[in-house]
């Protein structure tokens, strides 16, 4: 899949600055050793200075195997004093050498196999991190988690579906939060249905953060700025592929308040194939809408809607709009 620039050069500067990072602590711990036990850095010194010897011997040629025999023998000697005295003092053998985050490739992004050189698995992941860092930008990501969502807000009178909102809205809120702790790429499609302000954005938030966390790439996007990307890059001809690949690539795909944006018959198919190419991946994807199964349809096709509901786990939000009751409580809170 292809990433832009921009995506790459971030990821690749994230995977430079752990490289540097593990170079310049080892450095550190080199010096730091040095002043601590002298005869460490003689030893060094000369098992370096050996090689060095041992590869003039070569060049001058004449009777450089019995040289050269006598040259290894000191440089093991040499190697084995120090790995003692390391050992003795409490280091690793391997103290001097770079701690390296990912061993495969040393932080450099690629390796070698077989003569051929392969992007690594750890640069993989730092692009996809990046993509979603970049698509994220925007997203109120932080301010919405399972630690701030508080159940006070949900009445404890039952509605006129005989349904007690506090009760319901706790099964709602184990369940997302379950799900965020137990987020696999299998998981489940969710469908939240439900007014305005009742937390619909709040969990879907909260999975994100959790899923993040897990080391999962998630892109959150409400449906409105969502086809606005579209739109703007058709008109700017500009074919920029992070959004539209890693809007089906990602592992977790949040679409919020699908059915809010303007839709019309350019609109309607992109939303249509992108939730449809999740499907066909068996890729999780959560939607949340204020519209109705109805309303959805109208504006989504019966057949897209029955699909995506017969493939979701469907969960109501019931309520009073908790921006109103939040308001409410602090003008009681400045008037008591
Ligand atoms: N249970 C809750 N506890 C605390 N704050 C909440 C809760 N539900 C919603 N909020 C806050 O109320 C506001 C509206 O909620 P939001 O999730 O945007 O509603 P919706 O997406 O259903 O319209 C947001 O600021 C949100 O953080
Ligand atoms: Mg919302
Ligand atoms: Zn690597």
């Amino acid at each position: 899949m292809g990433y832009s620039k921009k995506v790459f050069r971030a990821a690749e500067a994230k995977l430079s600055e752990r490289k540097q990072d593990a170079e310049r602590a080892a450095e550190e711990r080199r010096r730091k050793i040095y002043r601590l036990i002298p005869r460490t850095e003689e030893l060094v010194k000369a098992i370096g200075s050996s090689g060095i010897r041992a590869a003039r011997a070569v060049v001058r040629g004449g009777n450089a195997t019995e040289e050269l025999e006598k040259l290894r023998a000191e440089n093991l000697r040499l190697q084995s004093e120090l790995r003692t005295i390391l050992r003795e003092n409490g280091y690793k053998e391997d103290v001097f050498e770079p701690d390296y985050s990912c061993k495969r490739c040393n932080d450099t992004g690629y390796y070698e196999q077989d003569n051929v050189t392969l992007m690594c698995p750890c640069l993989r992941k730092a692009l996809s991190e990046c993509a979603c860092e970049e698509l994220n930008r925007y997203a109120p990501l932080y301010q919405s988690t399972f630690e701030n969502f508080s159940l006070d807000y949900y009445p404890t009178e039952p509605n006129e579906h005989r349904i007690v909102p506090r009760e319901h809205m706790d099964k709602v809120y184990r369940y997302c939060r379950d799900y965020a702790a137990n987020f696999s790429l299998h998981s489940q499609n969710l469908l939240f249905f439900g007014a305005t302000g009742l937390g619909k954005t709040h969990l879907s938030l909260a999975i994100a953060n959790e899923v993040i966390q897990k080391g999962f790439s998630v892109i959150y996007v409400s449906a409105p700025s969502l086809i606005q990307q579209y739109e703007q890059r058709m008109r700017s001809g500009s074919y920029d592929e992070d959004l539209l690949d890693m809007v089906t690539d990602c592992d977790l795909l949040i679409i919020d308040d699908l059915g809010s944006e303007f839709t019309n018959q350019f609109t309607v198919p992109h939303i249509y194939n992108l939730i449809n190419s999740r499907l066909l991946l068996g890729r999780p994807i959560i939607i949340s809408t204020n519209l109705s199964m109805r309303e959805l349809e109208r504006q989504y096709t019966y057949r897209l809607v029955s699909r995506l509901s017969g493939e979701a786990e469907k969960l109501n939000f019931f309520g009073r709009d908790i921006r109103i009751e939040k308001k409410k409580l602090k003008k009681v809170e400045k008037t008591s």
